[in-house]
């Protein structure tokens, strides 16, 4: 969470950050600042998004070729004006912006304020910058000495930057726990949290390992050492991002243009897995390949979207694969002493690979001999480093909070994952096993066919955009497809919504079920069908509203249903990728009906790097 930018250079800094603000909003967006050096050292912050920000800039100074800009979602402290990032040091010739928290500032800000320091907000950053500060001052030691010595004294997760009014030539920068990536251009620098603000200056950059120091100079020297001074020599690597894929391309937000994308990230997420022969290669775990075949079982560790992906996975794998699957949400994991062994298979899905309890979880395993395997979409990223190995998602960036395409690429890499299993193990008929890949290579002109009726969904939304509750149901694969369906909807449009597996109605939900009550059946025509239907006459009986998502050319739901949203017939086990379809599509219309902020619902962030 927070997003973090930063330049040294010869052009004017000010509209690359706002622009590199913009990229990286989707992070956190209470409020935004800007720290500019131009003799003075200026901060301009306000609480609000990164346009309140600027609309508070007009008519301010806004010159200087080295700057740093921030945008935040709180941790410590309420999101006001004060709280926001840049924090000026106490003298005011120093300023830090900050991503991650510092978890012992309590006790450092107890000593600076022994020793007479005054604050200016409640932020565990501000106690960071005083820090340094203080050393700068009492020791009399270089600035990058005394960042370093401020660095070993803390506890917690940080990417953080820093300027000096004098120092008006070097950008100092540091990560641990919190992702930095410096872009390197011709006689100039970028920092940023991710390569989007950078990508469109150049493609030459250095993610920050962890407890990293940049010492980025003007002119275009830099240096690259460890929080205890030790020089690292700096691996460059190419971005392969394209502008376009961080665009909005034409559609009114980043969340409809994810979901329509899906047909093309699906099929990236199996291209070159899925030969032309059938057989399903999976280069990145080639090495742990026997490892997951003898393992005794399998743990699935995730967070949000990616832990309803999880769920899929443990459906399709037990059911194809036959080794017993459990899936943890990654925060409890972590602190519920877990039985791990050596036999055992941790599968960590993250679309970010930054999700701070997923990390935590894969250390935790890992420390226990674990082999830890990784399904991320962002390469390079924390978790993809701290797994043994891992596949990629490669659906491309995904800027939407809510997350849409990322899913749909963690299912089908775990489908993937579960015919291979299932193929090399023997449990299922070669004949069957090429019904299912053969199937595979069509979902992506599915989906298309489920994008179309989109126009169909929209009317629905329209119909129920008042609506205060929803429930979605359903069972077997599609017990997952409701939770993420109910997921959705209240990430993006606040309305209350509960996912449940579709027999378990009875045993609570029933009672809320009125003429008032939407119920959304996830009811395709699988092995559960039947039970599903019963479960939409028992809605029926009372008097709710039943939207339900069924296989084209259904007659039996027809006849029960409000209104029938129809996907194209399929297998089983590929249902949740095309029932997924209609969900992203409804709760995206009614979050667009009801006024909300579609790509960046309230309190959320897309990268959760606090626990
Ligand atoms: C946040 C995002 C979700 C995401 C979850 C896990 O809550 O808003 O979209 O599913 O984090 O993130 P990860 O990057 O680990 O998949």
């Amino acid at each position: 969470m927070c997003g973090i930018v930063g330049y040294i250079g010869p052009r004017e800094a000010y509209p690359i950050l706002i622009k590199g603000l913009k990229r990286l909003e989707y992070r956190g967006y209470d409020s935004a600042g800007v720290a500019l050096l131009n003799g003075d050292l200026n901060v301009y912050k306000c609480s609000g998004k990164v346009a309140d920000l600027e609309e508070f800039i007009i008519g301010k100074d806004i010159s200087g070729t080295l700057g740093m800009a921030h945008t935040r979602w709180a941790t410590h402290g309420v999101p006001n004006d004060s709280n926001a990032h840049p924090h000026y040091s106490e003298s005011e010739n120093l300023a830090i912006i900050h991503n991650g928290i510092i978890e012992n500032y309590k006790t450092l800000k107890e000593e600076l304020l022994n020793r007479g320091h005054k604050f200016a907000s409640d932020t565990d950053t501000e106690v960071l910058i005083q820090l340094v500060e203080d050393i700068l001052v009492n020791e009399k030691v270089e600035l990058e000495e005394a960042i370093r010595i401020a660095l070993n004294q803390v506890v917690g997760a940080y990417a953080i930057v820093i300027i000096s009014k004098d120092d008006p030539d070097t950008l100092y920068a540091a990560r641990k726990g919190s992702p930095l990536v410096v872009g390197i251009g011709k006689d100039e620098f970028f920092l940023a949290s991710d390569a989007t603000p950078i990508v469109e200056y150049t493609k030459n950059v250095v993610y920050l390992k962890e407890e990293e120091m940049a010492i980025l100079r003007r002119g275009g020297d830099f240096k690259i050492k460890t929080i205890e001074n030790r020089e690292q020599t700096p691996y460059i690597q190419k971005l392969e991002l394209n502008l376009s894929a961080i665009e909005k391309g034409g559609f009114d937000h980043f969340m409809l243009k994810e979901i329509y994308e899906q047909p093309r990230s699906i099929r990236d997420s199996f291209r070159g897995r899925l030969k032309p022969d059938g057989k399903i290669v999976l280069g990145g775990i080639r090495d742990y390949e026997q490892k997951i075949f003898n393992a005794h079982r399998i743990i699935i560790i995730a967070c949000g979207t990616s832990w309803h992906a999880g769920l899929v996975g443990e459906y399709v794998i037990e059911d194809i694969a036959r080794i017993p699957v459990v899936v943890e949400y990654a925060s409890e994991f972590r602190y519920r002493n877990p039985v791990i062994t050596e036999d055992d298979v941790v599968l960590a899905i993250s679309q970010s690979g930054e999700t701070a309890d997923t990390l935590a979880a894969i250390e935790l395993a890992r420390s226990k001999g674990a082999t830890i395997l990784g399904i991320c979409n962002v390469v390079g990223s924390s978790i993809a480093r701290a797994t043994h190995a891992g596949i990629y998602t490669h659906a491309g960036p995904e800027i939407g909070v809510a997350s849409t395409k990322a899913f749909t690429a963690q299912v089908t890499i775990l489908i993937l994952l579960a015919l291979r299993i299932a193929h090399q193990k023997g449990h299922i008929p070669e004949s069957k096993y090429q019904q299912y890949v053969r199937e595979m290579e069509l979902i992506p002109g599915k989906v298309e066919k489920a994008l179309a009726v989109n126009d169909y969904i929209k009317e629905i939304a329209e119909k129920y955009k008042h609506a205060r509750n929803f429930l979605y149901l359903g069972r077997g694969y599609n017990f997952p497809v409701a939770l993420e369906g109910a997921l959705k909807l209240k990430e993006i449009s606040y309305i209350h919504a509960e996912g449940y597996p579709a027999a378990e109605m009875k045993h609570g939900p029933i009672a809320l079920i009125d003429e008032e009550m939407p119920v959304v059946f996830i009811a395709p025509s699988t092995s559960t069908y039947e039970k599903v239907i019963s479960n939409i006459e028992e809605v029926k009986a009372r008097k709710g509203k039943i939207i339900a998502i069924v296989t084209e050319g259904d007659t039996k739901v027809r006849e029960l249903a409000d209104h029938v949203i129809e996907i194209p017939a399929t297998e089983e086990l590929l249902t949740p990728l095309l029932a997924t379809i209609p969900l992203q599509l409804l709760s995206y219309h009614m979050a667009v009906l009801r006024g909300c902020n579609v790509d960046q619902p309230r309190n959320l962030a897309k990268s959760v790097t606090v626990e």
